[in-house]
């Protein structure tokens, strides 16, 4: 295994402790999304949406989700899950690339940018102008800021765990990442940080007007979530 997108493309990928954990993680993302849909008329594009098993809750928020997974196995798993739903549709990178301009109300794209080099982040986010509307919304969340990340990471697992019912599924489950190729990977090719400022001269330099979010989506609070509109 060289790069993340084949460490995501095992079938039960150990970054999930056990299903409860990946159902109650995909669960609280779909809310925490769901909540910047502003319209059931909404064209919403998801990035890297991983395994999303509450992908239906933000379908019916809105008027058609896109979900794009660039790990193989992980896309194969969505297609089959989400087959005939009437509002999903289940893209490669390089199809949504190709989709026309001004397609999306909402651009999504959570905790993918830490896998991604600056100049495939940058790609993308000029890829994501285009396919923006005017006046449309792009969320770039959980950023990994430079300094405690792995600290606050564990930390924040322990406490969504013991909040849902997985506590000691999920001291098992840092131990299993220890042992994994997680470690190795983010050795060998590594992990992108920004802080507040970076993020933000990283999105304006990409011609977008952003600020923070006041919260992170999703359960890790020390990560960051971004809103960025066309400037
Ligand atoms: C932690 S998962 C995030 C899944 C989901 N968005 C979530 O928040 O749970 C990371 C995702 O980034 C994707 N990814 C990693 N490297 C990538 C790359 N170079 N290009 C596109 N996607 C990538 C993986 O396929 C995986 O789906």
């Amino acid at each position: 295994m060289t790069d993340w997108v084949s460490f995501y493309d095992f079938k039960h990928s150990v970054i999930y402790v056990n299903a409860r954990h990946r159902d109650v993680h995909y669960r609280t993302i779909a809310q925490d999304i769901c909540a910047y849909v502003t319209s059931p008329s909404a064209a919403v594009l998801d990035y890297g949406c991983g395994e999303a098993t509450s992908a239906d809750l933000i379908a019916a928020s809105c008027a058609h989700l896109s979900m794009v997974e660039a790990a193989p196995n992980v896309r194969a798993a969505l297609s089959a899950r989400y087959a005939g739903h009437p509002k999903i549709s289940v893209l490669t990178p390089e199809q949504a690339a190709t989709q026309p301009a001004d397609s999306f109300d909402l651009i999504v794209m959570h905790s993918v940018a830490q896998y991604l080099s600056a100049a495939e982040f940058d790609r993308l986010l000029a890829i994501f102008r285009k396919l923006l509307k005017p006046g449309g919304l792009l969320i770039v969340g959980d950023i990994v800021p430079p300094r405690f990340a792995a600290a606050a990471a564990a930390l924040a697992l322990l406490r969504f765990g013991a909040a849902n019912g997985f506590f000691f599924a999920a001291v098992l489950g840092l131990m299993r990442i220890f042992v994994s190729d997680y470690l190795r990977l983010k050795k060998t090719v590594g992990l992108s940080h920004y802080d507040e400022a970076a993020m933000l001269e990283k999105l304006k330099r990409a011609g977008y007007s952003a600020q923070r979010a006041p919260r992170n989506i999703g359960h890790n609070q020390q990560r960051m979530t971004f809103l960025a509109r066309l400037s």
